[in-house]
């Protein structure tokens, strides 16, 4: 069976009251169009049509992915149109297979679960709901089988009273798709052409209509404004956090936990409150995540704990390494194996070696550091002259007294000492102390000034 997917996105969103078009708003950091396209390829059609409309270059910029095919629908006709403008690059397809762009949750299991229940016929995914407000209703005959859809709009009382909904997903034998799409007439309520009134249209040609239901009424929900974006965003939250405490990952509560791209997690992982984890993130075994702290693409070693509010990015962290709190670690970092990064502690584009110490205050940039070195509180290396950036080595045991100031392009030599409150603007000696600072004077019996009365 050759399928195509056709996925509707070139509906305005002027209900997101935002320049962004609304496919491309993010759930979990990536655009609606995204999850839905994920799914849609999970299913291995032969051909997937997006249909875009109004900001559409963006859209497909965005989404920059080699196996789609795009199609505009330069005026928002309705539905029906909107496949229409897709059929053409259906050419071939058994099956054509609807989705919204703007319904991310959809899983990929519920739609295996439609494909198999709609060997033959049409196949319609319906959702019962409390509040059917605002969707087309399906319409039953009193032994139960489907009628037709009737859109909100256009509904009777008695109609509007119908708590079964039309998801909008529909699976459709491609050549009675077409046949169907050129008899739509635009005569209703909204004067479009509405994709839903193929159903009645099966019906009146004897092809049966299969319903089938999602797992979880929520896969259903379509996405209009910010409210709603924020509600699935809960939703998909709290999805991604079951799936990783099902495999083993603590999450100290759930429903303060964002995962914004890919966590893989090693056993007996644990995250405090408002841990943000976004791009890809890999924790070793036995990794300890403290509250408030934000990780984006890192690379964590087993047996590492990073503590509360710290920001880790772009970054490879070894095993038995301790950070923060109040940590930023910034891009092209890599802390070797049992290294150490306290409060207030600045490191950008730098290497830390095994057992190196960072404990307080300070800013390491553009560095090359040993093993078993100890920063001082307060030191910091003067990577910037106003113009370039130079690199700051310091070897192995070198041992920096506080409030150092390390200006590079400089060389700290193995087992070298810098004497507290230095300026080292060259390269010092292994093995040495290197102090510059003011000498101290004594002057003695100093008499401060007082005032005159
Ligand atoms: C549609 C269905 C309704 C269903 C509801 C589910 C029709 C006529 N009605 O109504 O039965 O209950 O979805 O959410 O199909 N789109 C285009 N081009 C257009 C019009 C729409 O691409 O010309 C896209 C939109 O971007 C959106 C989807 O199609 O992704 C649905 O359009 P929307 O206007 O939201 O339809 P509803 O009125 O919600
Ligand atoms: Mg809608």
């Amino acid at each position: 069976m050759k399928l195509g997917v056709v996925i509707l996105a070139a509906g305005q969103g002027t209900r997101m009251k935002s320049s962004l078009p609304k496919v491309l708003h993010l759930l979990a950091g990536r655009p609606l169009l995204a999850h839905v396209l994920e799914t849609a390829l999970s299913l291995q059609p032969e051909k997937t049509v997006v249909v875009y409309g109004h900001g559409g270059e963006l859209v497909r910029k965005t989404i920059n992915q080699s196996d789609l095919l795009w199609v505009e629908q330069s005026e928002q006709l309705g539905t029906g149109h909107a496949v229409q403008q897709a059929m053409p690059m259906l050419q071939g397809m058994d099956k054509v297979l609807v989705l919204y762009g703007d319904v991310p949750l959809i899983r990929k299991e519920s739609l295996q679960t439609f494909l198999a229940n709609t060997a033959s016929g049409v196949g319609l995914m319906t959702v019962t709901l409390e509040d059917p407000g605002g969707y087309g209703r399906i319409q039953r005959d009193p032994s139960g089988k489907v009628e037709c859809i009737v859109e909100q709009k256009d509904a009777s009382e008695k109609q509007l009273a119908i708590p079964e909904i039309n998801t909008g997903i529909m699976l459709v034998d491609a050549n009675r798709l077409q046949q169907w799409l050129e008899a739509l007439s635009p005569k209703n309520a909204q004067g479009e052409y509405y994709l839903t009134d193929i159903i009645g249209m099966a019906v009146r040609d004897g092809v049966d209509v299969h319903v089938t239901q999602p797992a979880d009424a929520i896969e259903a929900e379509g996405i209009n404004d910010r409210l709603q974006l924020a509600s699935l965003e809960r939703v998909l939250q709290r999805w991604q956090g079951e799936a990783l405490m099902r495999d083993g990952v603590t999450l100290m509560d759930p429903a303060r936990f964002d995962l914004r791209g890919t966590l893989i997690a090693g056993t007996d992982v644990s995250l405090d409150v408002n841990v943000i984890i976004e791009g890809r993130v890999e924790l070793g075994n036995g990794v300890s995540i403290g509250a408030n702290t934000v990780l984006r693409n890192v690379q964590v070693a087993d047996n590492v704990c990073i503590r509360e509010n710290c920001v880790v990015e772009d970054a490879v962290i070894g095993s038995d390494c301790a950070i923060g709190p109040f940590s930023r670690i910034r891009p092209g970092t890599k802390l070797t194996g049992g290294a150490h990064v306290g409060n207030f502690v600045e490191i950008k584009n730098s290497t830390i070696g095994q057992g190196s110490k960072v404990n307080h205050l300070s800013y390491i940039g553009d560095t090359k550091m040993g093993s078993g070195v100890n920063i001082g509180a307060g030191t910091i290396t003067c990577n910037y002259d106003g113009a370039y950036k130079h690199q700051t080595t310091i070897e192995d045991k070198a041992f920096i007294g506080s409030n150092a100031a390390l200006v590079a392009p400089v060389v700290i030599g193995e087992d070298a000492t810098i004497g507290a409150g230095s300026v080292i603007a060259r390269d010092s000696a292994a093995g040495a102390l290197t102090v510059a600072r003011g000498k101290q004077v004594t002057i003695k019996g100093w008499k401060r000034p007082t005032k005159e009365k």
